[in-house]
């Protein structure tokens, strides 16, 4: 593997109410969302604004125990995660976990728009929770 990233992929922002930063970006960005979806196994819902070749996704709490709310409680909303966009999840982890670097997922999962995702623990990038991207599960070897 030569480079690690493709490039960022988007930034997460966690926000206390959704609908208010929704309006907030909407005007900051001069964009309407691209993307709104509720993922009720995870207590979230996500919804992304695409700028330019950029991308920024806001993340808010549908339910009192999910990772969100408990992000929200201790950090009191704010940047959540960068995520990186790779060629293939799978390759990433297996690169990451040979540098001994913290691994949350150890093989992809299903994020939002049929995007493949994992994270890798805050530790491993300066405390910041990140996450790998692949755009186009498609374009690589299928690990599911
Ligand atoms: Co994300």
């Amino acid at each position: 593997m030569d480079r690690a990233f493709e490039k960022i992929d988007h930034v997460g922002i966690a926000v206390r109410d959704l609908d208010a930063a929704v309006e907030a970006y909407t005007r900051l960005t001069g964009v309407e969302p691209a993307h709104r979806q509720r993922v009720d196994s995870d207590g979230i819902e996500a919804v992304m604004f695409e700028v330019g070749e950029s991308r920024i996704e806001l993340l808010g709490s549908t339910r009192d125990d999910s990772k969100i709310a408990n992000f929200l409680a201790k950090r009191g909303g704010g940047l959540h995660h960068v995520a990186y966009g790779v060629h293939d999840v799978q390759e990433s982890l297996d690169h990451f976990a040979a540098l001994g670097l913290e691994l949350l997922d150890t093989c992809p999962r299903r994020g939002a728009a049929g995007r493949l995702v994992a994270f890798l623990h805050p530790s491993a990038a300066g405390g910041v929770l990140t996450e790998l991207c692949q755009p186009d599960p498609q374009a690589a070897g299928a690990h599911e």
